[in-house]
């Protein structure tokens, strides 16, 4: 069999559906699903997010230079895909969802309580690319969740908060793992 060869599109998938919110002010408070973000630089910590200059969030990011990104876990996916179907012109996102806004650390954009990581983040530059803006910006401090810190060796159990991920239209749970980073150049054990 060969390949098929389509016209340029993005299929670049699995990819994360995460909870951005936004606004300075409980009047301006906002909630968008965003697909299109990642991780751009270790040190300085650094992530992108990219809007469409349509949305009601891509004002309120703009005027205020700050927002937050907030994982997305099982729990959590109705309410992902309604900040992504619905707008904050015409509704209260935090009300309809009964999400929790809670103070951030540095930003003034709130964090979803509910979220098990909530990453706030500085923007450094927008780069107007096409459809979508992208929103370059340095990380400025990271939340996590007590509850999923284990009491002894400290580590932020990842798994446990049941994270998602959006792939060509559909969400779906991850969990199972397949191997360490470095697995594949790690000595086996001998069978003995
Ligand atoms: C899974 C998913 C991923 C999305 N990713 C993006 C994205 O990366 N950028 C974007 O501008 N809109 C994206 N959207 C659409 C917005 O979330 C949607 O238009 C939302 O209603 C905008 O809300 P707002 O008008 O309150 O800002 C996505 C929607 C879903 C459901």
């Amino acid at each position: 069999m060969g390949k098929v060869t389509w016209k340029p599109g993005t299929m670049i998938y699995p990819l994360p559906a995460v909870m951005v919110s936004c606004g300075a002010t409980k009047e301006e408070y906002n909630i968008i699903t965003v697909a299109w973000t990642g991780t751009i630089c270790t040190d300085p910590a650094m992530c992108y997010i990219s809007l469409r200059p349509e949305r009601h969030s891509y004002g309120i990011i703009k005027k205020n230079g700050e927002y937050v990104i907030n994982l997305t876990t099982s729990d959590l996916a109705f309410a992902t895909d309604w900040c992504g179907v619905k707008s904050g012109r015409d509704i209260d996102k935090f009300k309809k969802t009964g999400l929790t806004p809670i103070p951030a650390t540095v930003v003034s954009a709130p964090l979803i309580k509910e979220s098990p990581i909530n990453i706030e983040c500085i923007v450094k530059e927008i780069k107007e690319l096409g459809s979508h803006h992208m929103f370059i910006s340095e990380v400025v401090a990271v939340n996590a969740d007590e509850r999923y810190i284990d009491k002894l060796s400290g580590a932020f159990l990842f798994n446990e908060t049941n994270p998602i991920c959006y792939s060509h239209g559909k969400y779906y749970e991850t969990g199972k793992s397949i191997g360490r980073f470095g697995f594949s150049v790690r000595r086996k054990k001998s069978a003995k």
